[in-house]
């Protein structure tokens, strides 16, 4: 397939860009946009047809369902039912649009394709205006999983659409960088509770403090055993997986600088904070220079949460042979950035130090 690619930072083809990119989705056809949260390959959420062909051009397995976009936040409830004591209002209200998806019973016009034969359909109104456009210039509900090929990490750059899509979807929109760069949090909403089903942008205790004491799904922090079945059925799979296995080391700060640069002159890369830089620049291997890559301030959850994928993409392109990274605190936005390296890593954590013989409460 020839896949055209347009650039929206030239405003004056913006319209024009727009226009055909609605043009496409009304035909059935992909096309992959910006959001704040990460890219997405987008079709009409309506035809079943064109949900298919999501499926095969992202390589994804058909029992994973997507998300329904939509452009204004009140629309939520033309495709699913709210729950009877509107939490989801509440929700719908307070972070929309923005990074939160609601997963609720859906109505009978969103096609089983979409949902993956669940009666349940997860529904995003993204913040983004380069999104917004697009969607409301479709005029139609727009399904959208992250615009990656399955299995790799979700794309925050034009750059990596492209890397990974090219020659498989129509029509690909290159926007700015995703502003956020992990994708949205997504919350079930039942008749009975709340559970946080994927960290993100939109932390745990931001949506406490708008419908009180909410349940974590086990899948966030915690390895499945054989047989378990996560409630977002995405999250069994082995995402965000770079070629070279991934290995977070847990330690004193000056232990895991000093692993690290062992590390280094062995020639495995490091996902590091910027506190680290200075410690490791001397650390050279012999075939070059070491391969480093800081995720920011060891405070800054979202600047880590920013750069995370872009950084597990650039070492998959070096080929490195083994990567180890630092291990993100699990509050506010750093329990998204630790969902998705857990995943990365297998759920592999290295103690050193004086946590040698802890067990596994990291991962609770
Ligand atoms: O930020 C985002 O959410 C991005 C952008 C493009 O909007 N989209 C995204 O889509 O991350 P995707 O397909 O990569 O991830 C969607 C996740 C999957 O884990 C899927 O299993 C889950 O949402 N999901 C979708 N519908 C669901 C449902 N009805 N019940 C439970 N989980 C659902
Ligand atoms: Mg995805």
């Amino acid at each position: 397939m020839n896949t055209k690619i347009l650039d929206l930072s030239n405003t004056s083809s913006f319209d024009s860009a727009l226009a055909l990119a609605a043009d496409t989705v009304r035909k059935g056809g992909l096309v992959a946009f910006p959001t704040e949260t990460v890219y997405g390959l987008g079709a009409d959420a309506l035809d079943p047809e064109a949900s298919k062909k999501i499926y095969a051009a992202k390589g994804r397995p058909s029992d994973n369902p997507l998300i329904v976009h939509i452009a204004e936040p009140a629309e939520v409830f033309d495709y699913a039912f709210p729950d009877s004591r509107g939490i989801a209002e509440k929700l719908c209200s307070s972070f929309m649009p923005g990074p939160l998806t609601v997963v609720l019973k859906k109505k009978s016009i969103i096609p089983d394709e979409v949902t993956g034969g669940l009666d349940t359909v997860a529904i995003r109104c993204p913040s983004d205006p380069v999104a917004h456009a697009f969607i409301a210039a479709c005029g139609v509900p727009i399904a959208a999983p992250s615009a990656n090929l399955s299995g790799k990490p979700s794309p925050t750059r034009a750059s990596h659409v492209i890397d990974d899509l090219d020659g498989r979807v129509d029509l690909i929109l290159c926007g700015e960088d995703s502003a956020i760069g992990l994708e949205s949090t997504i919350v079930l909403v039942t008749n009975e509770r709340v559970k946080l089903l994927r960290p993100g942008f939109i932390t745990v205790p931001q949506l406490e403090s708008v419908v009180g004491k909410i349940e974590i799904d086990k899948a966030v922090t915690d390895k499945l055993r054989d047989g378990e079945r996560p409630l977002a059925p995405g999250m069994k799979y082995r995402h965000y997986a770079p070629q070279a296995p991934v290995t977070m080391i847990k330690g004193e700060d000056s232990d895991v600088r000093r692993f690290f640069a062992e590390a280094l002159l062995d020639g495995s890369a490091v996902i590091c904070f910027d506190e680290d830089l200075e410690f490791l620049g001397g650390f050279s291997t012999s075939s070059g220079a070491p391969i480093v890559f800081s995720l920011g301030p060891q405070n800054d959850h979202l600047t880590q949460a920013k750069r995370l994928f872009d950084a597990l993409r650039t070492l998959d392109r070096k080929e490195v042979r083994q990567i180890y990274s630092r291990l993100p605190e699990k509050d506010g936005v750093g329990l998204a950035v630790f969902n998705r390296l857990i995943k990365a890593c297998g759920f592999c954590i290295k103690r050193i130090g004086e946590f040698k013989n802890e067990d596994n409460r990291d991962l609770r």
